[in-house]
């Protein structure tokens, strides 16, 4: 099976499209901000919050920066108009980040301003290593102006300890995951289990600071560090919360609310589906057989 992976993994830019959109539908609420409100709804009728994302990354001139503005700024309209448990994840790569950071900044300024005159809040997510100082330096900025803004940490970076500690310091709201890009072994950790130390290494700074941490993982390992920590440290449920991705570990979601602990589904939604798609089929160790089946329309 492992091979059959691989060899998806190697010919996924050859399968056509739709097929990868089939496949790949539990990962995305769908192309349309009507589909993302109804994921909502359904996640919140089973006790999940969520926090959504309109995809596209990497954004290369200022129209298309500033109609992603829009977009999230539309995303939080609907939010409050329908009274949905959600707030909003931002890649700062599709607000102008590689064109200019000071242009980047002010469609940041603009989306969590509106955040906050509904009572909302905006998650910064954080993406490949050579967005991460520029990242951080868009998140401080609004930060020094509006609190509900919140930042995402990786732990599979060498930097992580130093950022962590000085988020903790100034009270961050913090999403702690793995992180998901391809980082050369002089950025980044290689080794699962290292990953997952530094994770419940940076979990525990945290922690200790009484940082409000967005956990953000499927692993088992982590999870139940995670909780074995908030048991030790004796936090409410309202100081901290698990987050997963929408189409994963759909079981482990539910039990974990059902024993009390706050869950947020990130809920990708757009026209740009196709990369993130791409990305999480990478990740899925069954991938090859639900692709296969998709191509040959077994089971469908
Ligand atoms: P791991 O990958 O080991 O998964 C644990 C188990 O979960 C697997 O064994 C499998 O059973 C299941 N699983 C995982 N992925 C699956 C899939 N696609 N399909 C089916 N099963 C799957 N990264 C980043 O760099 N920047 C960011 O801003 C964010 N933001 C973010 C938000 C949220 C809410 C989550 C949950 C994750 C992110 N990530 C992210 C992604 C994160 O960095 C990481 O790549 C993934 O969460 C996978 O790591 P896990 O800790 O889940 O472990």
């Amino acid at each position: 099976m492992n091979l059959l992976n691989n060899l998806v993994v190697a010919t996924l830019p050859f399968v056509p499209k739709p097929i990868v959109g089939k496949v790949a539908s539990r990962y995305i609420a769908g192309v349309t901000l009507t589909d993302a409100m109804n994921k909502v709804q359904h996640l919140n009728a089973q006790k999940a919050m969520a926090t959504i994302d309109v995809l596209g990354e990497d954004v290369f001139t200022k129209e298309q920066s500033l109609q992603s503005r829009d977009e999230s700024i539309a995303v939080l309209n609907e939010i409050e108009k329908l009274k949905l448990d959600s707030n909003l994840s931002v890649k700062l790569t599709s607000l102008g980040l590689k064109i200019d950071p000071q242009f980047c900044m002010e469609n940041s300024l603009a989306i969590v301003a509106q955040a906050n005159a509904h009572n909302n809040f905006v998650r910064i997510d954080m993406e490949d290593h050579t967005c991460t100082d520029d990242t951080l330096y868009v998140y401080r900025a609004v930060r020094e102006r509006y609190s509900n803004v919140g930042i995402v940490i990786q732990s599979y970076l060498h930097r992580s300890v130093d950022d962590v500690r000085k988020l903790a310091s100034e009270k961050a709201l913090v999403r702690l995951c793995k992180g998901i890009y391809n980082e050369p072994p002089n950025v980044a950790i290689k080794d699962h289990v290292g990953i997952q130390r530094n994770f419940l290494k940076l979990l525990r700074i945290l922690f200790e600071a009484r940082c409000y941490v967005g956990i953000a993982t499927h692993d088992d390992v982590l999870i139940d560090g995670a909780i074995e920590m908030i048991n030790e440290y004796k936090m409410g449920p309202s100081q901290y919360e698990f987050q997963m991705l929408l189409g994963v570990r759909e079981e482990r979601r539910k039990q974990l609310i059902s024993q009390g602990h706050r869950l947020r589904v990130y809920v990708p939604f757009g026209r740009d589906w196709y990369s993130y798609s791409v990305r999480r089929l990478k990740e899925n160790p069954q991938m090859a057989g639900h692709v296969f089946k998709a191509m040959f329309g077994i089971g469908q």
